[in-house]
C-alpha cells in the first residue's frame, strides 16, 4: 500500500513558534506511524494581506496556486494553530482567502475544488490554559463550511506550551503524545478510506 501524504501546516511560522514545534512533534509522530509528511510554511507563499483592487490589477498571487498544488499534492492536512483573540491567524485565514480565488481554469481546478472533501486534523498550542482551543473550533467551523473540507472529530490542544516540550522536542506528558497520535490516526484512516473508494 503506497503510503499517505500528510501536509502539515503550522499557523504560526515565527522563530520560537511552539506550534511550530507541535508541527515538528506530530511529522515526527506521523513518519513513525508510516506516513509521508510535508511541512509548509506559510510565510514562505508570500503572501500579501487579501486586497480586492490587488486581485483584479495582478490575480492571485503565486503563492496561492503553490499553496493548493500542496493541498492537491496531499491525501490530507494537519492545521496547527495558535490563537488571536481566540481566532485562528491571518496567517492562516489569508492564505485560505486567496486560495478560494483561484477559478477553474482548462488546465487547473479551482481553489474550492482543491479543498473538498479533504480531510483534516487539528490542533493548536499556547502557553494558556485553554491550548489555543478555541481557534479549532473556528477552524472546523470555516474548513467545513467554506472549503469543505472533512474534519475529523478528534483533536487536540496542548495548553502550557512552553513548558510542554522536553530537550529532544517530545512532549514530556505521554498523555498528550497519545492525543496527538489519535488525532494522527483518525486523519489516517480517513484519509485511507477516501484514497481506496477512489481506486
Ligand atoms: C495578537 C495576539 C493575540 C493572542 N491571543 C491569545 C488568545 O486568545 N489565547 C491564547 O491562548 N493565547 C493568545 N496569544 C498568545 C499566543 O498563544 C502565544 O503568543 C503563542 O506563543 C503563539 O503561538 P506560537 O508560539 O506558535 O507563535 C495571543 C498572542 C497574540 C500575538
Amino acid at each position: 500500500m503506497d503510503a499517505l501524504d500528510i501536509l502539515i501546516i503550522p499557523g504560526s511560522a515565527r522563530a520560537g513558534s511552539l506550534n511550530r514545534r507541535l508541527a515538528a512533534f506530530a511529522a515526527r509522530s506521523a513518519s513513525d506511524a508510516g506516513l509521508r509528511v510535508r511541512e509548509l510554511d506559510l510565510r514562505a507563499l508570500k503572501l500579501p494581506l487579501y486586497d480586492g483592487d490587488l486581485e483584479a490589477s495582478s490575480g492571485v498571487p503565486e503563492g496561492a496556486h503553490e499553496l493548493a498544488q500542496a493541498i492537491r499534492e496531499s491525501d490530507g492536512l494537519l492545521f496547527v494553530t495558535p490563537e488571536y483573540n481566540g481566532f485562528p491567524t491571518p496567517l492562516v485565514v489569508n492564505a485560505f482567502d486567496w486560495l478560494s480565488r483561484i477559478a477553474a481554469t482548462p488546465s487547473r481546478p479551482a481553489g474550492l475544488a482543491v479543498t473538498a472533501n479533504k480531510p483534516v486534523g487539528l490542533l493548536s498550542a499556547s502557553p494558556g490554559p485553554g491550548g489555543a482551543l478555541r481557534s479549532m473550533n473556528f477552524m472546523r467551523q470555516y474548513l467545513q463550511m467554506a472549503f469543505a473540507m472533512l474534519v475529523v472529530p478528534q483533536q487536540f490542544a496542548l495548553a502550557r506550551a512552553h513548558e510542554a516540550f522536553d530537550e529532544a522536542g517530545g512532549l514530556q506528558d505521554a498523555k498528550a503524545a497519545r492525543s496527538v497520535q489519535t488525532v494522527l490516526a483518525s486523519l489516517a484512516a480517513l484519509a485511507q478510506a477516501l484514497k481506496t473508494a477512489a481506486r
